[in-house]
């Protein structure tokens, strides 16, 4: 695969880091920047509806203020930006390449918002082909929604711990329809560089991987999801040296897993200190650390 034909960029910074970088800003405009189907896989898990400031989290973060709300946004403006967001991700991924997004339901004015189901009738209608839908399960639950109905042992008081998030699986529909996979054109020695260890399969090979999720000790971010979660989406979704976009990096976990697989990567991202996070942890891959 061939670098990514880069157009002027605006006012954004790119932090290199391994075989990629991070790119500080709106993603809209860092897409902006990328040529058309210059990225074969895009792998992200976007800011959760109104769930966390992060602008407020990475203030806490540094000391200038004491606590951290959550960000105020009625669900159509989320709606419009995301969908605008994956409209131009759509353009920059190649024909057959693939869109994984991590979601679940969030609560919003007292009920559990679909967003997952909501999510893939959104991106069907922009383009994208529905593929998989793989249920991330967490084994360790935080909160006591069960708790209530140990209180109130009756129907109607039902409310399971929430243990589970989603991991959807679209693909941009090529022309034509040998060229719909990722595989189409591959040489016999780019397929040798990325075979796969069929070591754990017979656990992965369902639609419920069981992961645990990252202690909050283990990463500045609030929410990074593990790099195991990020591991499987890059070995099953692209080969070597192809090039793997997240498009609301967070602390960078895409990067990192894809840099160890020894993909291209490109992060992009509002704050700039969870980007340093991710570029000191590509260092310490790069140092052999
Ligand atoms: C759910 S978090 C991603 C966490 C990440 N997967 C990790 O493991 O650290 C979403 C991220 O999107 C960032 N973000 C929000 N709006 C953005 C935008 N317009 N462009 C780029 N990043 C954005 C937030 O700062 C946040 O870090």
């Amino acid at each position: 695969m061939s670098e990514p034909a880069r157009l002027p960029k605006k006012k954004l910074r790119a932090y290199p880091a391994g075989r990629g970088e991070f790119i500080c800003g709106d993603c809209m405009e860092g897409m902006q920047t990328l040529a058309d189907e210059s990225v074969i896989l895009a792998f992200t898990s976007p800011p959760y509806h109104n769930a966390i400031n992060y602008a407020d989290h990475v203030k806490k973060l540094s000391g200038e203020i004491g606590r951290w709300e959550r960000a105020e946004m009625s669900y159509g403006f989320y709606k419009t930006f995301l969908v605008g967001r994956f409209k131009e991700l759509l353009r920059v991924v190649k024909q057959g390449g693939h869109n994984v997004v991590n979601l679940s339901p969030v609560a919003w004015q007292g009920r559990r918002v679909p967003l997952p189901f909501h999510f893939v009738g959104w991106m069907e209608e922009i383009g994208w082909r529905f593929k998989e839908d793989i249920i991330w399960e967490k084994g360790v639950v935080r909160d006591k929604r069960s708790g209530v109905l140990m209180q109130h042992p009756y129907p109607g008081y039902y409310y399971p711990s929430l243990a589970a998030e989603y991991i959807l699986v679209f693909q941009k529909p090529a022309g034509k329809k040998r060229e719909n996979n990722i595989y189409h054109n591959r040489t016999a020695a780019e397929k040798r560089a990325s075979r796969l260890n069929m070591e754990g399969y017979q656990e992965q090979s369902k639609n419920i991987w069981n992961i645990r999720p990252v202690a909050p000790r283990e990463n500045i971010h609030p929410c990074p999801f593990p790099e195991e979660l990020a591991r499987r989406v890059v070995q099953y979704y692209s080969y070597k040296n192809d090039i793997v976009l997240d498009i609301f990096s967070g602390s960078g976990v895409t990067n990192i897993a894809a840099e160890r697989l020894g993909r291209k990567h490109i992060g992009m991202e509002t704050e700039k200190k969870y980007i340093d996070f991710g570029v000191a942890e590509i260092k310490k891959i790069t140092r052999g650390v």
